[in-house]
Order: C-alpha cells, then sequence, then structure tokens
C-alpha cells in the first residue's frame, strides 16, 4: 500500500507500476460501501456502469445514464478519502462526438468532485480518449471484453484467442496508451496475452478475467462479496457469503418480530 496521508493521484499507480505493486481496485456505488474499501486500503474505487445491473437489476450496462452515474459518483467521492475514484462513462456519452464526450466527462467530474473517468474502447476512441486527457480529464480505458458492446461481440466472451483477434487488443491497449490515458483496463483476456500487453506499456494494467500478470485486478464488489449467487464465472473469487449472512440476519429478523422477541426491553424508551 502506498502512502496513506494523502489522496492516490494517476501518477501513484505509475509508480506502483515501476515498483511492482499491484493496484487493488474494487467497484462501489455508495457511500457506505465507497467508506468501507477507502478505510481497507483500496487503491482505486471504480464507480463502474455495472450499477446497472447490480444495483439497477437492469440485464446490460447499455441503458446506464449519466445521472445515474453523477448519482452514484457523488456518494462514492464524498466518501473517499484515499482512494482513487474512477467514474464509468455511460453507454452513448461519448461514443456519437468528440464534444459529447468532452462535455459530459467534464460534467462528471464537476458533478461528482472524482479526478478520473473510464471508457471502453482502442483504436477506435484513441481520438476521443486524445481530446479528453488534452482538457485536463484524465481517463482509464478499457479494452478486450467492453461489456457496452456486448451485443457486438455476441455475449459476454474471453477476447483475443485467435492470433489475429490478439493482435488487435494489442494495437487497441497501444492505442489507448498513446493517447494519454493513465491506465487500462483489461477485461477478459487470456492470461498470457493479458502478460504481454502489461509488459509492453508503461501505464498500468487492471485485470478483471486477465489473469495474474496485470498490474493490478479489479472486481465487481457484489459478486466479490457473495451477494450475487446465482453469478459464477471462472475468474471470480468469492470472499464472503454475505447472501448467507443477510439471508440468515433477516430471517432472524422475521422470527424476533413474529415471536415478540423484538424489540426488548433494552430497545424501548421509558
Ligand atoms: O462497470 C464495471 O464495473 C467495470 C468493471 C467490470 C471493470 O467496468
Amino acid at each position: 500500500m502506498s502512502d496513506t496521508t494523502r489522496p492516490m493521484t494517476t501518477r501513484d499507480l505509475f509508480a506502483m507500476k515501476r515498483a511492482g505493486t499491484r493496484i487493488v481496485s474494487l467497484t462501489a456505488y455508495d457511500a457506505l460501501m465507497a467508506r468501507m474499501l477507502d478505510s481497507s486500503g483500496v487503491d482505486v474505487i471504480l464507480v463502474g456502469d455495472s450499477v446497472n445491473q447490480v444495483v439497477a437489476g437492469r440485464s446490460t450496462t447499455l441503458s446506464a445514464t449519466l445521472d445515474q452515474m453523477i448519482y452514484h459518483g457523488r456518494a462514492v467521492q464524498g466518501a473517499v478519502h484515499r482512494a482513487l475514484v474512477v467514474v464509468d462513462l455511460p453507454f452513448l456519452s461519448y461514443q456519437v462526438t468528440i464534444e459529447d464526450a468532452i462535455r459530459n466527462a467534464g460534467r462528471v467530474m464537476q458533478a461528482t468532485g472524482a479526478p478520473a473517468v473510464k471508457l471502453e474502447g482502442g483504436v477506435t476512441m484513441a481520438p476521443t480518449i486524445r481530446a479528453l486527457v488534452d482538457r485536463g480529464i484524465p481517463v482509464m480505458g478499457h479494452v478486450g471484453l467492453t461489456p457496452q458492446s456486448v451485443h457486438a461481440l455476441g455475449g459476454y466472451r474471453v477476447q483475443g484467442r485467435e492470433a489475429a483477434a490478439a493482435e488487435r487488443l494489442m494495437a487497441d491497449a497501444r492505442a489507448v496508451e498513446e493517447a494519454g490515458a493513465f491506465s487500462v483496463v483489461l477485461e477478459l483476456v487470456p492470461a498470457p496475452l493479458a502478460a504481454r500487453v502489461t509488459k509492453e506499456l508503461t501505464i498500468p494494467t487492471i485485470g478483471i478475467g486477465a489473469g495474474a500478470d496485470c498490474d493490478g485486478q479489479v472486481l465487481v464488489l457484489p459478486d466479490m462479496l457473495g451477494m450475487n449467487p446465482g453469478f459464477a464465472v471462472k475468474f471470480l473469487k468469492r470472499y464472503a457469503d454475505l447472501d448467507g449472512i443477510i439471508r440468515a440476519a433477516v430471517s432472524a429478523f422475521g422470527e424476533d418480530v413474529r415471536s415478540g422477541k423484538y424489540p426488548g426491553q433494552e430497545h424501548s424508551f421509558e
């Protein structure tokens, strides 16, 4: 863990890569969780558009809106002292024109106070990344499986398995770096390819389903906490069974209320 007395910056992530210190990243969507992650030493808190799935209950990230991301981004940024907060730009907020991208990314930073945004795409999005970076907006890239393109990709599948696809993914990662992004998420990428990207790039790579050789790892918080037991994928490690813990607590509360055991005298006012 780097200096815990001041907020993390994008420069710290470069220093961590150079020093071989792994970057710890998780998603968060609210102040309560963000505070816990921050005080547990998480380096990068991503306000992912996965909020649209895990909080809003939609089947993809595609219908996430700018206002939704701002609402969650503001809650997270307001609760954090050290971690670098990165807010996802939602689908269609940056793909149509570069002017849109600048206005929307700027609005996210102004309204949330978060110091950085993330957007999906490689070679195609490089001019947009460059335009944002040139205007003082730090950008995290995202290549490999890009969930906003799930329909075009034919599902949530590992990317870059064949030689030609691997070369395209390499080109995407290079384009993101050359455009000035400060780091890049590699999602659902074969481990040897992610290792190659990580070795070749000077910006830190943050993997999700991309093997052990990335400069850092990110997971979707409710998934790693075991709050979403129906979601089982090979790369996911569950560090808790909150689904079981919450269900047991709620059942116990129900039993106490029905039996009259709660509230007891100690919970009541004279
Ligand atoms: O939206 C999200 O949570 C993400 C992570 C999966 C990297 O983009």
